[in-house]
């Protein structure tokens, strides 16, 4: 039998030299991982190389044995997508509306507490990155800049203003104002807090804010010098929409969350607030269609990362049941453990009209800042 056989050359020079990869490589320890960072884990690997452990355990950590969050990213991954072949699809379009408004992609910022913990420019910088991409960006009741200087900061952003219904209403009403006079469009209603999460991880590191200094911070400090110049370099770090309080942070923190919050209360927020009011946090079907009564725009399918309650159903298995219940009414959307395009692309598959996200981008907001 005749075998075929390459026929051999002499070796071409100019071949060889057109195969070699003549960038520099990167020496930068740092700018080297981020280079070959492939997904939102490898950047989380980063942030955690550079933030005090104090502080990447807030962000990653979950309530109690952590189980919630962990269903929460088995049953995203556990979505199969039936992709259909021989369209065209040389052209993606993948802006909708939310609330009425164009967005150029379906993923928002999550509203997310002490973001200047995480890195010193704080919310101003993921704001900036939503208004680039023409997406929602959610400032917290918690947060390290007061509506004022994030509208400031960021005037072209699409701002919502997440809201506690604080213990006392005229403390809800005061915060309620911030937003008005500074372009806040929407009002977010987290109602999953009645109490603070219970959250080892924090409990263990003995999680402060600020962060306390004591002997073994200065090991810290060597470690993770970059964070801790940042701390020292910028402003004081504070709940700003608070600034003046003249009580302990644990005072306020048992004012922010009040308990005996009931339905009525969003009846109430109707009442002084004339713009579109979201509620974050539900849970069930019942809820859903008990808020969605009410004359609320939206809800966010939500058990806030698994960082409140432990033991709740997964937001993406009651989600087509949701949508099929009040989704002609509101617009529902969902947030745990979203982490990537495809994570999105399964919940909206499921009905979801946009996901929001937290850790993904905070993660990326400690590992490098805004410009990940
Ligand atoms: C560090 C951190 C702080 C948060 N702070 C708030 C907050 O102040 N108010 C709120 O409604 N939700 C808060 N959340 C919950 C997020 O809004 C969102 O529900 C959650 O992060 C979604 O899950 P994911 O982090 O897996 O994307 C926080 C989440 C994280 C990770």
């Amino acid at each position: 039998m005749r075998v075929i056989r390459s026929r051999r050359r002499f070796p071409s020079l100019p071949y060889f030299w057109s195969l070699i990869d003549w960038s520099l490589p990167s020496w930068g320890r740092y700018s080297s991982q981020l280079a070959k960072a492939q997904n939102v884990f490898d950047i989380a690997a980063i942030a955690k190389k550079r933030t005090p452990k104090v502080v990447f355990d807030y962000v990653e950590g979950s309530a109690v044995d952590e189980v919630a969050y962990d269903r929460t990213r088995d049953a995203l991954s556990r979505i199969e997508i039936n992709s259909h072949v021989l369209r065209d699809v040389s052209n993606i379009d993948t802006s909708t509306t939310i609330l009425g408004k164009k967005v150029d992609l379906p993923i928002c910022f999550a509203p997310t507490g002490y973001t200047r913990l995480m890195y010193h420019v704080g919310e101003p910088a993921v704001a900036n990155v939503a208004a680039n991409k023409n997406t929602v960006y959610a400032l917290s009741t918690m947060g390290t800049v007061s509506p004022a200087e994030l509208a400031a900061a960021v005037p072209s952003s699409r701002r919502w203003f997440q809201l506690y219904i604080m213990k006392k209403r005229e403390d809800t009403l005061a915060v309620i104002k911030q937003a008005r006079d500074s372009g806040f469009e929407t009002l977010v209603l987290t109602v999953d807090t009645p109490v603070a999460g219970l959250r080892y991880r924090d409990n263990r590191n003995g999680l402060t804010v600020p962060p306390k200094i004591r002997l073994s911070t200065v090991f810290a400090i060597a470690c993770k010098p970059r964070w801790w110049i940042n701390l020292f370099t910028t402003g004081k770090l504070e709940f700003a929409a608070f600034r003046g309080w003249d009580k302990p942070l644990s005072d306020l923190a048992a004012l922010i969350f009040d308990p005996s919050t009931k339905f009525e209360d969003i009846k109430w927020l109707r009442s002084v607030w004339s713009g579109p009011i979201v509620i974050k946090g539900i849970q069930s079907v019942a809820d859903a269609q008990a808020v969605a009564k009410l004359g609320v725009q939206g809800i966010i399918l939500s058990n806030h990362g698994g960082r409140q309650f432990d033991r709740g159903p997964v937001p993406v298995e009651i989600l087509p049941d949701v949508v099929a219940a009040v989704g002609k009414k509101v617009e529902v959307y969902i947030d745990g453990g979203i982490m990537s395009g495809l994570d999105a692309l399964g919940a909206i598959a499921l009905g979801a009209k946009a996901v929001f996200i937290g850790r993904a981008y905070l993660y990326g907001a400690m590992a490098n800042g805004e410009a990940i």
